[in-house]
């Protein structure tokens, strides 16, 4: 079965409750309608119903929760974000007129157990989307880095991945990461690898060098954060720095890289920052056709995922999933 619809039918089974922040936006409301009808989860809209209406003329809103800040009493979410942030200077001013803001709102929803996930980012940066979710949600026990992953679904016949699907991270949060957090996005997006895209992972941590072939100093960021994910993670089939094609190319891999056990057959690349990664899997999925199932975001302690704002109403079912995935671990 495709990796997507095996996605969806596990997060049928999971019957949780996403909210989609964005929810008099028509993607998103066109999506709740569709997630519904495949019973992928259970959705809550947050919107005036008179605005869903009006911008989807033809909306059915049978098994869809809608949830109007402007009707609703928004204390115990107030209450608790004040007590979050009071240590940063918040007041309960500042933290009342912030649960009008649809993405603090949905995420005081995932930190109070009202929903399971939140999906957001239609119509919203990434950064406005992750900030609230940095500061609320924060980072999952032991830790330290939020970081993304795309799963990258290949053009049938693909040499390479397993079956065309391979990970591709960071693309989407930490612009300039160091060799601690490339490690931890190293460890994490193995084990997205691993639960979403059900794959055993190869990692590959990229560089313009492959095994000492250029000195500088951005080389030896790479080889650090290699040796601190061998340590952290003795298990894991990783290897660096390795030269894009020394990772998923086995004829090159022979040549710059013959001992290395992830070369030529690399399934998880993890980009040096986030320039190369973002532009990394944009260039696969114009140039290539690739699907990018993403950006999945990893190491939160609750499931929060950004969308792009180029997203389709399919594209906003498929994280739907994906974060039902996350709140099922
Ligand atoms: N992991 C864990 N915690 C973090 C991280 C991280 N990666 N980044 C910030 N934090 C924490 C901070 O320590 C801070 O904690 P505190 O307030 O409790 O002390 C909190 O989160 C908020 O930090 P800020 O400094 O306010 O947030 P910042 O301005 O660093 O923004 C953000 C973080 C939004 C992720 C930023 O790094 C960013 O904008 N990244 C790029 C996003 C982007 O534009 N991506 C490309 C487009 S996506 C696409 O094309 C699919």
């Amino acid at each position: 079965m495709e990796l997507l619809q095996q996605i969806r039918q596990k997060a049928a089974e999971a019957n949780k409750r996403i909210v989609l922040a964005e929810g008099e936006e028509e993607r998103n409301i066109r999506a709740a309608m569709a997630i519904t009808k495949e019973k992928i989860a259970r959705i809550t809209l947050i919107g005036d119903p008179e605005v869903i209406k009006k911008n989807v003329p033809d909306v059915d809103l049978t098994g869809i929760e809608v949830f109007n800040p402007n009707n609703e009493n928004l204390t115990k979410y107030a209450e608790a974000l004040y007590e979050i942030r009071k240590s940063k200077g918040m007041t309960m001013e500042q933290a009342t007129a912030l649960c009008h803001d649809c993405l603090y709102l949905g995420v005081l929803m995932v930190k109070l157990g009202d929903v399971d996930g939140m999906v957001a980012g239609a119509i919203h940066s990434t950064g406005d989307v992750l900030r609230p979710a940095l500061q609320i949600i924060k980072t999952a026990p032991g830790i330290k880095t939020v970081s993304s992953c795309f799963i990258m679904v290949l053009p049938e016949g693909s040499p390479y991945g397993d079956n065309g699907v391979m990970v591709f991270a960071d693309c989407a949060v930490n612009p300039c990461p160091t060799a601690e957090q490339l490690a931890d996005i190293a460890i994490a997006s193995a084990a997205s690898a691993k639960s979403i895209a059900g794959i055993d992972p190869r990692v590959a941590m990229l560089s313009f060098s492959t095994m000492g072939s250029a000195k500088h100093e951005l080389v030896d960021k790479v080889t650090a954060a290699t040796a601190m994910v061998k340590a952290q993670a003795p298990d894991l089939k990783v290897d660096g720095e390795l030269q894009l094609d020394a990772a998923i190319v086995e004829k090159v891999a022979k040549l710059k890289a013959p001992n290395s056990p992830v070369a030529g057959k690399a399934n998880v690349l993890v980009f040096p920052d986030l320039q190369a990664g973002n532009i990394g899997y944009k260039l696969v999925q114009r140039f290539a056709g690739a699907e990018a199932i993403g950006p999945v975001s990893q190491g939160f302690n609750l499931p929060i995922n950004d969308l792009s704002r180029g997203c389709s109403v399919e594209d906003i079912v498929n994280v739907a999933a994906m974060t039902v995935l996350q709140a099922t671990k």
